[in-house]
C-alpha cells in the first residue's frame, strides 16, 4: 500500500489499530487506536520517529519494506513506553548500524524496559540539533507528558511537531489527518482525561514552551495528524487552564433501588437549579466517558448503597480513579442508602486524599428516602448550585 506522507519525504509507516477495544487494561477504546510511526528522508541521513506497540510490528516492517528503506540511522524515541518503544530492538536487529536518540532519562528506561544495548543509544539534551542533511531536529523535553522521560521533536524546515503521546487520541481511521473535529475532539478528550490530566501543571509549562515555535502540523503518536495544531492547542488550552464547568458528575450504584430513587430526585433538584449534570450508570458506565466528564466538572456527587458496610465497590473505584486523574473537582458529596450500619462515608472521603475537594454534607439514609430525605436533597442540591454560582461556574 502506498505510505501517506505529511510532506514529501515525511512517511507515515505505523500502525492503526482498528480493533483494540482496551488500553492499559482500564480503558475503553470504542473506535480504536494508532501507533503512529514516522519516517524523515533528508538529503543525507534518514531518521524513524517512535515505532509501533510490538503487537503490529510487521505493519511497521512491511510498511518500510514497501518505501524500499535500506537505512536507517537514527530512531528517535520520544518515549519509552511500549506502545511506542516497543518495536525498537526489532528495528535494530533489522537495520544495523542505527541508533536510539532520546532523553538521558528514556535512556534508563529504555535499558530497563526493553534491555537495549547502551552503546546503541544516544542522548539529547533539551535544546539539541541533530541534522538529516537539509532537514534537522530540534528537541524539546517535555517531561511528564505522560511519563518522566517525554520529549517531543520539532523538524524546523517542515514546522512539524513530532508530540508522541502529547495531543494523541485513542482513534483508529484510515485518513492521515483529522477528518472530523468533533470526533477527535471526543477522542483526544478521553485521551487526555486519562492519560494527561494527572500532569495539568507540568503540560502547562510544556505549552507555554511550545508558544515559542511555528507549528504547521502536529503529528502525534496516536490518532490523526493535525494539519488544524490550533484545534487541539486551544482544546488543551481549555483542558489545562479554564475553571471547572457548572457541571456536576453523578455516578451512582444502586440495588434495590433506594439508591436510585435518590439519584432521580436530586439530578431533578440540581438541573431546576441551572446545572448540567452527567449521570452514569457504574454498573455499565464506560470509564473513559467518566475521565471526560471529570475534566470540566466542578462536583462530583457520588451515589452508592452500602455492601457489607461500606461503599459498594464500583463506588470504591470511582473514587479511586478520580483522585487518580486527580481531576480539577471542588466539591464533592455522597448519596445514598444503608440497611444497617455503614463506613461508606469516611471510605469515599479518605480517598479523596490527591485532590481534596471540600465535602459538602452527605446525605445518606438508612432504608428508602421519606419526604425528609427529598428535602434534604434539595438543600445539598441549593448548596452546591451556590458554591457553583460563588464561583461563577458556567
Ligand atoms: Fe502511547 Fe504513553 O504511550
Amino acid at each position: 500500500m502506498k505510505r501517506p506522507q505529511l510532506k514529501p519525504g515525511i512517511h507515515a509507516v505505523g500502525a492503526i489499530d482498528w480493533d483494540r477495544r482496551l488500553f492499559d487494561s482500564l480503558i475503553p477504546l470504542p473506535d480504536g487506536t494508532s501507533y503512529n510511526s514516522y519516517l524523515v528522508r533528508g538529503s543525507q541521513k534518514t531518521a524513524l520517529i517512535d515505532t509501533v506497540d510490538p503487537a503490529m510490528d510487521t505493519v511497521l516492517t512491511g510498511n518500510l519494506d514497501d518505501l524500499k528503506v535500506d537505512n536507517i540511522d537514527f530512531i528517535i524515541c520520544n518515549h519509552a513506553e511500549q506502545d511506542h518503544a516497543g518495536s525498537i530492538p526489532l528495528i535494530l536487529d533489522l537495520y544495523p548500524g542505527s541508533k536510539v536518540v532520546c532523553t538521558p532519562k528514556c535512556k534508563g528506561m529504555l535499558m530497563d524496559l526493553l534491555h537495549l544495548d547502551e552503546g546503541l543509544i544516544t542522548t539529547v539534551n533539551d535544546g539539541d540539533s541533530l541534522s538529516l542533511g537539509d532537514r534537522t531536529f530540534e528537541f524539546i523535553h517535555a517531561p511528564w507528558v505522560h511519563w518522566p522521560e517525554t520529549m517531543v521533536s520539532y523538524l524546523k524546515e517542515d514546522k512539524v511537531l513530532f508530540s508522541c503521546d502529547f495531543f494523541g487520541s485513542h482513534l483508529a481511521q484510515s485518513a492521515l489527518y483529522v477528518q472530523d473535529e468533533g470526533q477527535v475532539y471526543e477522542s483526544a478528550k478521553r485521551y487526555f482525561g486519562e492519560i494527561m490530566m494527572p500532569f495539568r501543571t507540568n503540560i502547562k509549562k510544556n505549552m507555554e514552551r511550545l508558544k515559542g515555535y511555528a507549528i504547521d502540523v502536529i503529528a502525534p503518536s496516536h490518532g490523526p495528524v493535525y494539519d488544524r495544531p490550533e484545534f487541539i492547542l486551544e482544546s488543551y488550552r481549555h483542558w489545562v487552564y479554564d475553571e471547572p464547568a457548572n457541571m456536576v458528575l453523578l455516578p451512582y450504584v444502586s440495588m434495590h433501588g433506594s439508591t436510585k430513587d435518590m439519584v432521580d430526585y436530586m439530578v431533578g433538584a440540581l438541573v431546576e437549579r441551572g446545572m448540567n449534570v452527567r449521570q452514569f450508570d457504574l454498573t455499565v458506565a464506560d470509564p473513559g466517558k467518566l475521565a471526560i466528564a471529570l475534566v470540566d466538572s466542578a462536583t462530583l456527587v457520588l451515589a452508592t448503597c452500602t455492601v457489607l458496610g461500606g461503599a459498594h465497590p464500583l463506588a470504591a473505584n470511582v473514587a479511586f480513579l478520580a483522585n487518580a486523574l486527580r481531576p480539577n473537582l471542588k466539591y464533592a458529596t455522597i448519596i445514598g442508602s444503608f440497611g444497617w450500619g455503614q463506613r461508606t462515608i469516611e471510605q469515599i472521603t479518605g480517598m479523596l486524599t490527591n485532590i481534596k475537594p471540600e465535602v459538602l454534607p452527605p446525605v445518606y439514609i438508612k432504608g428508602s428516602p421519606t419526604e425528609n430525605d427529598f428535602a434534604a436533597l434539595d438543600a445539598l442540591a441549593e448548596s452546591i448550585a451556590q458554591k457553583h454560582r460563588e464561583n461563577g461556574y458556567k
